[in-house]
C-alpha cells in the first residue's frame, strides 16, 4: 500500500509540489493506444472551428487516428481530402473514458505536436459536466507559436497567487475568466517545428491536493525519473515546475471533479481563427487585409498541404495515481464515479497500420450554417471563448 498524504501534509506543502508515491494505474501505448477513448463524431460545435471530428470508424478507415509503425499514435488532421468552398475539413477530437481522479500524475511524452497557420491542438483535461467540473489545458497553441501555453479553466473562486514558484510566465491569474488563469512556457522547444526537431519531449501533470503543477522537458533533458517510470513515479526531484497553482488560492477539491483526458485539434475557430490572433501568430503577417475568414480561406479549402504537419505523434501516456480510475454514469440527474478497474473495457481498439486506403472522407459538413449553430450553442460555454497569451 501507498500512502496518500494527510490534511496536515498537505497544508504544509500547500505551496510547493507534494511529495507523494504515485502507482502506475493507467497507460495507453503501442497497439492499444486507441482503447478506452471516445471519438466526438460531431462537428467541432464547441470552439467554432473549421473541423468536421470524425467517429472512430471514420478516423480508422482514413487513417486519421492510428498507431504508426515505430508504435506511436497518429491523431491528425486530414491531409489528402479536398475541402470545396463552405465546407469543413476532417480532424479527430477523443475523450477518455477513465476519469482520474485529485492525486493523479499524468505523463504525455510525444515525438510531434500539431502545428501550423489555422492549427489549434490541445492535450487537455475537463471533468464531466464540463466547464463546472474544471479544466487542465497541458498542451495548447495556435498556428505558429513558439512555445506551449498551459492554463486552468474554473468557476468563480480559483486563483493563481501573485508571486509562485514556477518557470513559466503568468498572462492572467484569475481562473474563471475567459482566458482562464495561464502560463506561458519559458522553456525552448515546447511547441511547432523546434519541438519536433528537438526529438519531441514530456510533459507532466500533478493534479494533487496540494495544487496543480506542470513541467515540461524537452528530449534530451528528460529525467530518468519520469523516462523510466513504470510501475509508480515520484515527482520530488523534479524541481520547479513550468506552471505552479498550489492550492492556496485554489481549493482543489471544490474546483476540480474527476479529469478525463482529451486530446483534439481543430482549424481556425475562437482562438487560431480571430484576425488578430491569426496574423499575429506568424500567419498572414505583413498582409494588412487579414480578416476575420484569412485562417478558413487560407488554409482549409481546397487540397491539404496545409496540413503535413498537423499531427500528433504520442509515444505514450501514462496516469499515475494514489487511487483507481473511475468511469462517470448518471445517478438521479447527477453524475456520480465508479471504479473503471472494476468494470470491463467496452471499447475496441484501432486495427493499427493495417489497410485503409488513407485517401480521406470529405464528410461534406456544409460550413455556413453550421458555423451560425455553432455560435448560439458556444455562447453558453465561456471555458475556451477567449484567450491571451504572452510574448516571451
Ligand atoms: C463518416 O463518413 C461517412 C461517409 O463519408 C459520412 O457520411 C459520415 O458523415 C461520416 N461521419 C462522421 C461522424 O464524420
Ligand atoms: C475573476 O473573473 C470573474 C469573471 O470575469 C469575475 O467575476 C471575478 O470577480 C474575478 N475574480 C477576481 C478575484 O478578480
Ligand atoms: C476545500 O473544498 C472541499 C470540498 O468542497 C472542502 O471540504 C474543504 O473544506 C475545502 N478546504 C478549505 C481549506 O477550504
Ligand atoms: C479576407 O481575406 C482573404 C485573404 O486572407 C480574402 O481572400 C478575402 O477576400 C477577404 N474577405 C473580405 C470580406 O475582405
Ligand atoms: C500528409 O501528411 C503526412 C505527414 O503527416 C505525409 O507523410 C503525407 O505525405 C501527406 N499526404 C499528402 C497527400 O500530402
Ligand atoms: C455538440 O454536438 C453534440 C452531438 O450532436 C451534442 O451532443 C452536444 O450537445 C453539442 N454541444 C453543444 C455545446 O452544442
Amino acid at each position: 500500500m501507498r500512502t496518500t498524504i494527510g490534511a496536515a501534509t498537505a497544508a504544509l506543502l500547500a505551496s510547493t509540489p507534494a511529495l507523494a508515491a504515485y502507482n502506475l494505474v493507467k497507460e495507453y501505448s503501442g497497439q492499444d493506444f486507441f482503447s478506452g477513448w471516445d471519438f466526438y463524431g460531431n462537428y467541432d460545435n464547441l470552439t467554432s472551428g473549421d473541423v468536421n471530428w470524425v467517429d472512430q470508424t471514420n478516423a480508422t478507415q482514413s487513417k486519421l487516428a492510428y498507431v504508426n509503425d515505430a508504435g506511436h499514435a497518429i491523431i491528425k488532421v486530414d491531409n489528402t481530402t479536398f475541402v470545396p468552398y463552405n465546407y469543413k475539413r476532417d480532424s479527430v477530437r477523443i475523450t477518455s473514458q477513465d476519469y482520474f481522479p485529485v492525486g493523479t500524475v499524468l505523463v504525455f511524452d510525444a515525438t510531434h505536436l500539431p502545428y501550423g497557420c489555422s492549427v489549434w491542438p490541445s492535450f487537455w483535461t475537463k471533468g464531466e459536466n464540463w466547464p463546472i467540473g474544471g479544466e487542465i489545458d497541458i498542451i495548447e497553441a495556435v498556428n505558429l507559436m513558439t512555445y506551449n501555453q498551459m492554463a486552468l479553466h474554473t468557476q468563480d473562486g480559483c486563483t493563481q497567487p501573485s508571486s509562485v514558484t514556477q518557470s513559466g510566465t503568468t498572462g492572467n491569474t484569475n481562473c474563471s475568466t475567459d482566458a482562464g488563469c495561464t502560463v506561458a512556457e519559458k522553456q525552448s522547444n515546447s511547441f511547432g517545428e523546434s519541438f519536433a526537431s528537438a526529438g519531441g519531449g514530456v510533459w507532466a501533470a500533478q493534479f494533487d491536493s496540494s495544487g496543480i503543477f506542470i513541467w515540461f522537458w524537452t528530449r534530451d533533458s528528460v529525467p530518468s525519473s519520469v523516462s523510466s517510470a513504470s510501475d509508480s513515479i515520484d515527482t520530488s526531484s523534479w524541481g520547479t515546475p513550468s506552471a505552479a497553482y498550489p492550492s492556496s488560492s485554489c481549493n482543489i477539491s471544490e474546483f476540480f471533479t474527476p479529469q478525463q483526458l482529451v486530446i483534439d485539434i481543430t482549424l481556425c475557430g475562437n482562438w487560431a481563427g480571430e484576425a488578430s490572433v491569426y496574423s499575429s501568430t506568424g500567419c498572414g503577417t505583413g498582409d494588412a487585409s487579414v480578416n476575420a475568414s484569412s485562417c478558413y480561406l487560407d488554409n482549409v479549402i481546397n487540397a491539404g498541404t496545409k496540413y503535413d504537419d498537423a499531427y500528433f505523434e504520442i509515444s505514450y501516456i501514462k496516469a499515475f495515481s494514489t487511487s483507481s480510475p473511475l468511469v462517470a454514469s448518471a445517478s438521479g440527474g447527477s453524475t456520480i464515479y465508479v471504479s473503471a478497474t472494476a468494470s470491463a473495457s467496452g471499447s475496441a481498439s484501432s486495427s493499427g497500420s493495417s489497410g485503409s486506403s488513407g485517401s480521406g472522407t470529405n464528410a461534406a459538413v456544409p460550413k455556413t450554417q453550421l458555423d451560425a449553430l455553432a455560435y448560439v450553442a458556444f455562447a453558453g460555454t465561456t471555458a475556451l471563448a477567449a484567450f491571451s497569451w504572452v510574448f516571451l
